[in-house]
């Protein structure tokens, strides 16, 4: 399962997302009929070796699909059953954190003013997002990009990797692409102190943060 996680997020994620549950590029996969379906790799594995519409093909071995699969399978578990929790917990409930300890989780352990200012950036978030959508930014903000720089001058925001192949698009919206093997380059993506943030969470941050958030 460890080694699928790491295949997915090198080759998959990008269209995909990091959590499987899709992304501008590809489906939702922990609701796929397909993967729900599968059994060590049986489906996925011819699936990813063909390709299938835009999704390339990946010259995968069995064992690796399976490895591909058991990530998925763990995904697919471990999404739905958050979803519907948060599904029961409703919007009412959403509205029961109290602002001021969000304010401290943000200050302090949240580490959130060290990228956000609430009167820069999130000013106003209230009036961009509804209830909802304004959580689940606040959890997998889905405008973040990833920079990209190659050396030895040459910057943009991260548009497609795998494992040999990188691309960005530039300040004048180009797109390039290197094989890796060509290059030296650093990916700095902020937006992964969301990801490493979500298992630190209690349901009460969670509440209050929302809270906060919801006076800007
Ligand atoms: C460039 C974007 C891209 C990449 C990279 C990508 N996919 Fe896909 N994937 C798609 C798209 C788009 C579809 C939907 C294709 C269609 O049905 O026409 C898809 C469909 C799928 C499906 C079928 C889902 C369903 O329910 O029909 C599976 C399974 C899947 N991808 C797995 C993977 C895996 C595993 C990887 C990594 C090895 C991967 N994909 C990499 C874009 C991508
Ligand atoms: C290491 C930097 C970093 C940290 C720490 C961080 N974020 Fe973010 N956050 C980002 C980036 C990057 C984005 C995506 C780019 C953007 O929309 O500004 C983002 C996006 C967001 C968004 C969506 C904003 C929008 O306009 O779409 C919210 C809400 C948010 N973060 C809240 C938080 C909260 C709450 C915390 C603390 C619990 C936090 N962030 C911690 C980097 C960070």
């Amino acid at each position: 399962m460890e080694r699928g996680r790491e295949r997915f997020q090198q080759s998959c994620a990008f269209c995909h997302g990091r959590d499987a549950t899709g992304g501008e590029g590809g489906p939702n996969l922990t609701r796929s009929s397909v993967v729900a379906k599968d059994a060590d790799g049986e489906t996925i594995g011819p699936l990813v070796r063909a390709g299938r519409g835009a999704m390339p093909r990946f010259p995968f071995t069995d064992a690796e699909a399976g490895e591909l699969s058991a990530f998925l399978h763990t995904q697919a578990v471990k999404l739905n059953s958050e979803e519907s929790q948060r599904r029961k917990i409703g919007l009412s409930d959403l509205m029961t954190g109290d602002a001021k300890a969000g304010a401290a989780f943000f200050n302090g352990t949240g580490q959130c003013a060290s990228c956000h200012s609430p009167s820069g950036d999130l000013a106003g978030l209230k009036r961009r997002y509804g209830a909802m959508e304004l959580e689940r930014q606040m959890l997998y903000p889905e405008h973040a990009r990833a920079m990209v720089k190659v050396r030895p001058q040459i910057e943009g925001t991260l548009a497609y990797e795998d494992e040999f192949t990188l691309s960005i698009t530039d300040s004048k919206g180009w797109n390039r692409s290197w094989s890796k093997s060509e290059i030296t380059y650093v990916v700095t993506d902020k937006a992964e102190a969301h990801r490493k943030l979500l298992p630190h969470y209690s349901n009460a941050d969670i509440h209050n943060l929302f809270a906060y958030l919801e006076t800007l």
